[in-house]
């Protein structure tokens, strides 16, 4: 595998955090300290800070996305956003498959697959989230089950339409915990991902897939943890709002 062949993503996942004028000032703190990024650099936003964000990321070098969205055009679906609604707006990425989203809102593989399409269907950029919980890890089942998680919402997507994925492996008990497994763990485990492409595509597609790493991925661990050589990047909650330490960790995507 080589790695040079993929470009290193680091994504903030900002979750249900900011206010419009607090985003303002937290892209304002981002943009300077990531301005000669080479690896990619996004910002995950709550859906009422996308207009905000695209303003203040106008003519930079980092990418807006939203945390979700749905798969129908428009609707009955009160509360919900389309991803026809966010291409609209100028946004350029989607988080689709969150453990947050599957856990607490009742999303399935087969939803997460409805989302998927839909947001390729619109130009957006996917980043697809797997990731068992620590039951699953403990019994034995962490390969089977994301290989299954990829796979089913990977369902119908070309391999042209792969350069639009980001697969980000997130194992539940790692987000927000201040937990992560030794490195060479997590590093395996994005393997499997990446050879559950492979299986579903080919070496090529496999090879050119970013996949990152995400949970409690901070500007302490994050250089071990990049210079695996199946984690090509991270989704990054809780230190992806203090500017210091998103900036740490784009760093060490760069080095
Ligand atoms: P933390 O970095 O806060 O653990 O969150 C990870 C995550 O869920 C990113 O999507």
């Amino acid at each position: 595998m080589n790695k040079k062949l993929r470009k290193a993503v680091i994504a903030g996942n900002w979750k249900m955090n900011k206010t419009p004028a607090e985003a303002k000032e937290l892209i304002e703190g981002i943009k300077p300290l990531v301005k000669d990024a080479d690896c990619g650099v996004v910002v995950c936003v709550p859906y009422i800070d996308l207009a905000v964000a695209l303003e203040a990321t106008k003519g930079t070098n980092i990418g807006v996305g939203a945390e979700n969205c749905h798969w129908e055009k428009s609707g009955a679906f009160t509360g919900e956003i389309s991803a026809d609604m966010l291409s609209a707006i100028g946004v350029q990425y989607v988080i689709i498959g969150h453990s947050e989203r599957r856990t607490y809102f009742g999303e399935t593989d087969i939803t997460v697959n409805k989302r998927v399409r839909a947001a390729l269907d619109n130009g957006l950029t996917v980043i697809l989230c797997v990731g068992e919980y620590l039951e699953q890890r403990e019994q034995g089942i962490t390969a089977e089950l994301v290989a299954m998680q990829t796979k089913i919402a990977l369902g119908g997507v070309s391999e042209d339409e792969l350069k639009k994925i980001i697969l980000a492996y997130e194992p539940v008990w790692a987000i927000g915990t201040g937990k992560t497994a030794p490195s060479a763990q997590e590093n395996e485990v994005c393997a499997v991902i990446r050879s559950t492409v492979k299986e579903l595509y080919n070496a090529a597609a496999a090879d050119a897939m970013t996949v990152q790493y995400g949970g409690s991925m901070n500007a302490k661990n994050a250089n071990e943890l990049l210079d695996q050589p199946d984690v090509d990047g991270g989704l990054i909650g809780g230190a992806s709002l203090k500017p210091a330490d998103f900036a740490e960790i784009v760093k060490a995507a760069n080095r």
